[in-house]
């Protein structure tokens, strides 16, 4: 492998960790944003935002001199021949993602280039953007100055954000020469020599295998979630239907987990932006289904206020504690958060909410500043009516169902996350209702099993292979996938 110099513009959640990424693969590496406050921050070894393993590598490679930052993208022109792009795509009002920074950046850097450059975009764009781009490269750059365009998706996860980085699961290159191609292979030698399988296409299919994975992945949650509606009108368990379909390898248990939905800036963004590109290429039927499964995601957190407010009766004067602000555990983001959404409705219905999340406290209070926080769970349990749980946190799922209960007015928890080990509240006698379960049946099954087998819960009878681990898995354990499997780090 040979060491490139490469700058990585816009150092957003993607961006500062592909930087620091690609510095512990070997490569001299240039930050850089429009923003001196974040500059400022990494510069200094900082993570602006909550991602396990981040902070450690980019220290360790700030420390090294390997990764630098900087406010000049004239800087990064000079010192890089390789530059990713990894600014922000935002949704727009009609759901149309909006590149305009990606112009922006092209606009600035590519008549600043004096010698042959590969421009690598990295940011999620509608179908058809690179050629767009390609076409403003070949106006702008200066006479003699080759200036390529590949695109290489990033499909990184928050929350195991290095991981991905360094050990994807697939390398997509969408390159139009051989040399675009053999860079990007030179510059990834070290998950290739892993194993990690690397696809090469055009820059269409590269730039729709992005917002096609999404979708898929979309598609499939909400999937499981049109299911529970119908468990709840039938008496159905949903997570026992999650893992019975699971075991059929071409379905698969990963994102079947139903719930309270998806949320986050990745996968709502990405299903509505392809609803409205397709509307533009004059295909709206190809996607029409991708409405619906936004809607389906949009009535968990209608029907998680509904659950509340069958517990509650009126929300008046009821005091609600709510566990979880982030769109999903172990990060610290409340872009489209169903936790953060669900908790702003009680308040507005009247409820008064805490809220207590592990990472998101300032995030979420810098969206809802009229809601109340708490330090932890148990201060923001105290005198609750009710309890929800929100997002998924390892640390909600070893709370002590009996201390809580010490602190709480009314000893009844709504699992929106179907998460929790149920049994473990309903034995310290909470009421516990969860979307898409019936968990007086479940009960009712204890007791039978009780009565038959001397056992006092499902959950201590003998079970057969595969079962236990459904029913006393811990909310970690199946937070990626849904089976219980250890932690991924
Ligand atoms: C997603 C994609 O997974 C990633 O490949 C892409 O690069 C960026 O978008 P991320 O937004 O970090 O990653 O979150 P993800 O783990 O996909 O979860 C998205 C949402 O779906 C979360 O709100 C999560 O709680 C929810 N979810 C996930 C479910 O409701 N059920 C599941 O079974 C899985």
């Amino acid at each position: 492998m040979s060491l490139h110099r490469i700058s990585v513009i816009g150092t957003g959640y993607l961006g500062a960790t592909h930087a620091a990424g690609m510095a512990e693969l070997g490569h001299e590496v240039i930050g850089v944003d429009s923003d001196p406050a974040r500059i400022g921050a990494l510069a200094e070894g900082r993570v602006p935002f909550h991602e396990p393993g981040l902070p450690e590598l980019l220290a360790k490679h700030v420390a090294s001199g390997r990764l630098q930052f900087t406010t000049s993208l004239k800087e990064a022109a000079e010192r890089a021949d390789t530059h990713f792009i990894c600014v922000g795509t935002p949704q727009g009002p009609d759901g149309a993602a909006d590149v305009s920074h990606i112009h922006a950046v092209i606009d600035q850097l590519v008549p600043m280039l004096t010698t042959p450059t590969l421009i690598v975009g990295k940011s999620t764009v509608p179908v058809g953007t690179a050629q767009a781009l390609m076409e403003r490269i070949a106006r702008i750059a200066k006479p003699g100055v080759e200036v390529d365009l590949a695109w290489n998706p990033e499909f990184l996860r928050e929350g195991y954000a290095v991981k991905d980085t360094l050990h994807p699961n697939r390398l997509v290159i969408g390159a139009t020469t051989p040399d675009a191609e053999w860079t990007l292979r030179d510059l990834y030698q070290g998950p290739i020599a892993e194993g990690v399988p690397v696809v090469v296409t055009d820059l269409p299919t590269s730039e729709l295998v992005k917002v096609a994975a999404n979708a898929f992945l979309a598609t499939k949650i909400s999937f499981i979630n049109s299911m529970a509606e119908l468990c709840e009108a039938t008496g159905a368990d949903v997570t026992l239907l999650a893992d019975a379909l699971g075991h059929d390898e071409r379905i698969g248990r990963r994102f079947l987990n139903s719930g309270l939905g998806f949320g986050g800036g990745c996968l709502p963004k990405d299903i509505r932006a392809l609803v409205a590109r397709a509307d533009e290429l004059g295909r709206p039927e190809s996607v029409r289904f991708l409405r619906d499964m936004d809607e389906i995601n949009q009535r968990r957190r209608d029907r998680i206020v509904e659950m509340a407010a069958a517990s509650v009766g009126s929300f008046r004067g009821v005091k609600i504690a709510v566990l979880g602000a982030s769109f999903k555990p172990d990060s610290d983001d409340v872009r489209d958060s169903p936790a953060l959404d669900v908790a702003i409705r009680l308040q507005e219905a009247g409820a008064f909410v805490t809220i207590y999340d592990p990472a998101a406290n300032l995030t979420a209070r810098a969206i809802a500043p009229t809601l109340r926080f708490a330090a932890n769970a148990l201060t923001a349990c105290r005198k609750a009516d009710l309890v929800l749980h929100l997002t998924e946190w390892a640390e909600f799922g070893e709370l002590d169902p009996a201390a809580v209960g010490d602190v709480v007015r009314r000893k009844v928890l709504i699992d929106a996350r179907n998460a929790l080990d149920v049994h473990r509240w309903q034995d310290a006698d909470w009421v516990v209702h969860a979307p898409g379960r019936s968990l007086d049946a479940l009960d009712k099954h204890a007791e039978r099993v009780s009565r038959d087998g001397g056992h006092r819960h499902v959950h201590d009878a003998k079970m057969p292979e595969g079962c236990e681990a459904t029913t006393r898995r811990s909310p970690q354990e199946i937070s990626d996938d849904g089976r219980a499997q250890p932690t991924e780090a």
